[in-house]
């Protein structure tokens, strides 16, 4: 039988997960766990490079995406879940990856480009956050993960571990690792948030987190971007763009249902008021079910900490085993 290829993924823990997280990627983390061998990473030092004062903030946090893990159902008996902080061997391979990159090669990766100048860090940024797509880079090779499944955002980071990787293997004539390869979820899969913009996240605002009560969920719901000028019930509305539609394909149950629902709402006569309560219905019996296992799961938290700790010592013994390699290649092995 051949070896089954190595997924790896993680979340910073700098809030609870939302239904943009499930779309894009837990749901394929259930699937993936099935077919590959699954580590899910909480990238606790990740969270810490833009969180620098926060270290309360990022700690619980854990807790709260390790329940958003595992009440949507990554089954920690098929998924390694593990802390980022609890491996030292991946802080060790960041420190000699450091040499195989260049200040300029990480000043020009667009997605931190783009976040420094979001999170207003200009010149200011830190060492720590520049440099955390190689910090990245460990957390993938440690494992050696084949797979990266990510959003688009994130494919800078897999070209920059494979530079890392084709560099290492270069400079120090070993092959140790695999060329890492991205899946990204296909178009559609990318949530907007309830106010139409084209991403659901926590710091926009337009969040329905997988832990919001039903009270917090309609609230939202009712809030949410449709056709602005869809003003009268007897107007044709538009369904591209329209937030509560796109919703109801992610989540609607009933395809029928919900393209008679578009059909009524483009020929007017059908208010957003009588869509929204229905996208309720669904979401509440899409939650429903999360909900109830979240709030089962909560009253042990020591219970799911072991979870995540008994599986930083599994990863601790493969990460041991990749770098005997790695001392070896750089002549670190006293
Ligand atoms: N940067 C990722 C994010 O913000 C989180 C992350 C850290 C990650 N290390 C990783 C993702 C390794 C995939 C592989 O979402």
């Amino acid at each position: 039988m051949g070896k089954k290829d190595i997924v790896l993924t993680g979340d910073r823990p700098t809030g609870p997960l939302h239904l943009g997280h499930f779309v894009g990627s837990l749901q394929n983390r259930v699937m993936f766990q099935d077919k590959y061998t699954q580590y899910v990473m909480i990238a606790d030092l990740q969270a810490l490079t833009d969180n620098v004062g926060e270290p309360e903030k990022v700690r619980d946090n854990v807790l709260e995406v390790l329940l958003d893990y595992l009440s949507t159902g990554i089954d920690p008996q098929k998924t390694t879940i593990f802390i980022q902080s609890l491996i030292p061997q991946i802080a060790e391979l960041y420190v000699l990856y450091m040499n195989l990159v260049t200040v300029n090669r990480l000043r020009r990766n667009p997605t931190v480009k783009a976040e420094i100048q979001q999170k207003g860090f200009g010149e200011t940024v830190t060492a720590g956050f520049l440099t955390y797509p190689v910090h990245q880079a460990a957390d993938i090779t440690i494992v050696k993960g084949d797979i990266v499944p990510v959003g688009a955002d994130q494919l800078p980071m897999i070209e920059q571990t494979n530079e890392i990787i084709r560099r290492f293997h270069h400079f120090y004539n070993v092959t140790i690792f695999n060329e890492v390869r991205a899946i990204v979820p296909k178009v559609g899969s990318r949530l907007p948030g309830i106010d139409g913009k084209t991403k659901m996240s926590k710091s926009l605002g337009n969040a329905i987190f997988l832990s919001d009560s039903a009270d917090e969920l309609a609230r939202k719901v009712m809030g949410m971007y449709t056709d602005p000028d869809h003003i009268k019930i007897e107007d044709p509305g538009k369904i591209a763009g329209n937030v509560v539609f796109t919703y109801l394909d992610a989540f609607g149950p009933d395809k029928n249902k919900v393209q008679e629902l578009k059909d009524h709402y483009e020929r007017g006569g059908l208010g957003d008021v009588v869509v929204k309560k229905y996208l309720i219905d669904v979401l509440n019996d899409f939650l429903g079910p999360i909900r109830k296992r979240r709030a089962a799961l909560q009253k042990d938290p020591k219970y799911i900490m072991d979870i995540a700790i008994k599986g930083s010592e599994k990863v601790k013994l493969v990460a041991e085993n990749t770098m005997k390699e790695v001392r070896e290649a750089l002549r670190l092995n006293y």
